[in-house]
């Protein structure tokens, strides 16, 4: 099985995303670390045991993270769409977790993980990029160790923050910056564009409570998340964006992905946070603009919606 570290913020969809990979015979999933993002980092953290105390994997280490993001403070938090304690009100639901996170820290577990580790392994971020970027900015030297990054975030033609930035890169985009374009390490990005494209509907969800004690309890963490979305996409359905990366960190290939130069929006204006996605053809790229090989990210444009969906359903 490949090896795999999910850096998270649960999060209903982190929550998600966290069981596919803790229940999987595909995938040796070494380590959970935590970040702030929907919620304040102790509630983030607090989720991430749960759910793994939920999953049976009380074995996988957790480490706590970043509290903030690396330069200017966060502008809003996401309590509105999975609720103040970030699982819809609904984590003192899941079971009390039975042991404590490890001493020392996120950054500590990545690297002790990362350079122990036999082969290169995937890290799958579903969070504000800030842990991902103070370790390559820190310990350069397990880059070596990394096999690709697959990464939820982004947009290529829409956001969901702001008109045109993704809630993960808008909520740490100088991390974010550092990650997709200045630290040249292989990066898969999957964005709202393909994630929205993945909506699973209220009959999935049943066919999921119906699985089992695992899939209903994570479909109980579900109705105010189900409201937000009923909002946005005008019918009864939610989007799990951080499972449709982690499905690909699990299964390479089963998104199809397109390679294309990228930036990151940091300045101030309107398009803080916004993934620039150079899909131009490739004869209109680069005319006009200054020398030198642009950054390039793979970012995953299309699936079989279907047989993800049936792939998460497990
Ligand atoms: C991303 O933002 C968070 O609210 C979700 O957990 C996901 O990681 C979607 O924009
Ligand atoms: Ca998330």
């Amino acid at each position: 099985a490949s090896q795999l570290i999910i850096d998270t913020d649960p999060g209903v969809d982190d929550a998600f995303a966290i069981s596919l990979a803790a229940l999987s015979e595909d995938v040796d999933l070494l380590g959970v670390t935590t970040v702030f993002g929907n919620v304040p980092l102790e509630h983030t953290t607090r989720n991430a045991l749960r759910v793994l105390q939920l999953c049976g994997r009380a074995d996988v280490p957790v480490a706590a993270g970043a509290a903030r993001p690396l330069i200017h403070p966060q502008a809003a938090r996401a309590g509105h769409i999975h609720g103040e304690d970030g699982l819809s009100g609904r984590s003192a639901a899941l079971p009390e977790p039975e042991r404590d996170i490890e001493p020392g820290g996120a950054i500590k577990l990545l690297v002790g993980l990362l350079e122990e580790a036999g082969e290169p392994v995937t890290i799958a971020p579903i969070g504000p990029l800030t842990n991902i970027a103070l370790l390559l900015a820190a310990h350069p030297h397990v880059k070596a160790k990394i096999d690709r990054i697959v990464l939820m975030g982004g947009g290529v033609n829409r956001g969901n923050t702001t008109a045109t930035a993704e809630f993960n890169i808008w909520s740490d985009p100088e991390a974010a910056r550092r990650v997709l374009v200045e630290e040249n390490v292989p990066c898969v990005m999957v964005p709202l564009d393909l994630t929205y494209k993945c909506a699973v509907d209220a009959e999935w969800l049943a066919k999921l409570a119906a699985g089992g004690p695992i899939g209903a309890a994570l479909n109980a963490l579900t109705p105010d998340y189900l409201a937000s979305y009923r909002r946005s996409l005008g019918w009864d359905g939610i989007v799990l964006h951080d499972a449709v990366a982690v499905a690909e960190a699990i299964r390479p290939g089963i998104l199809r992905t397109e390679t294309y130069p990228i930036e990151v929006e940091t300045s101030f204006g309107p398009g803080r946070g916004s993934t620039l996605v150079d899909s131009r053809l490739p004869g209109l790229r680069g005319e006009g603009e200054g020398a030198g090989a642009p950054s390039t990210v793979q970012v995953a444009m299309d699936t079989d919606v279907d047989g993800l969906g049936e792939f998460v359903l497990g």
